[in-house]
């Protein structure tokens, strides 16, 4: 699959039909509107996703990828990832946000799937996904277990004080080392 080719799927519910393809740079006010409305990022939060999204779109590939789902020609969606320096075919999913107002219709499964598949394209091998353990992480958590994503890890007060890092994986390409 080649990353950057545009697809055009029906959501997990069958309503939600939405156009994947890379983001350019004209969609950075959309990234801001979405990553804001959904409420769980701080200021400073909102600023990396953007940078992460600005790498992305200036320079696909280079160090970060981006994938945007559009209905209508419009941002509902969009998910940054990339290869993890020092390892062996090991890549992050930075950032993943959905428009509020069509959370639950199948948008944030077929930008995983996505990236899952472009990143196995690149000859990736493992997926991973870190979040927060914040009781407004609850319903992100229960995403990524029902995507297949194991927890294998928590850093107690790792992003603030009560505030744990919440690591998930998921192998692409099955190991012999389990
Ligand atoms: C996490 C997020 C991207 C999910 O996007 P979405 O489009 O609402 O998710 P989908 O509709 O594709 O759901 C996919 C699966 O996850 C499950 N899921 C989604 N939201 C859930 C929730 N609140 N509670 C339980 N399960 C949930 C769905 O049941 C669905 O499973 P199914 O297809 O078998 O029915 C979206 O909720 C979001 O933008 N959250 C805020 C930002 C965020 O937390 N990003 C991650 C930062 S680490």
């Amino acid at each position: 699959m080649n990353a950057n080719a545009g697809s055009t799927v029906e959501g997990a519910l069958g309503a939600e039909r939405v156009t994947l393809r890379v983001p350019r740079a004209d969609d950075r006010a959309r990234v801001r509107t979405i990553v804001e409305a959904t409420g769980v990022f701080r200021p400073d939060e909102v600023a990396i996703a953007l940078e992460v999204f600005d790498g992305a779109v200036a320079a696909p590939g280079r160090d970060y990828w981006a994938v945007g789902a559009y209905q209508d020609s419009q941002l509902v969606g969009f998910a940054t990832y990339g290869p993890v320096p020092c390892t062996v075919a090991t890549w992050d999913l930075y950032w993943i946000a959905v428009d509020p107002a069509i959370h639950g219709a199948g948008i944030g499964r077929q930008l995983m799937a996505h990236c899952e598949a472009a990143i196995l394209a690149e000859g990736g091998r493992l997926v991973v996904v870190e979040t927060s353990s914040r009781g407004d992480y609850g319903p992100t958590r229960a995403f990524y277990r029902r995507l297949g994503y194991r927890e294998q890890a928590t850093v107690p007060e790792y992003y603030a004080p009560g505030d744990a890092l919440v690591v998930y994986t998921k192998l692409l390409v099955p190991s012999a080392h389990g």
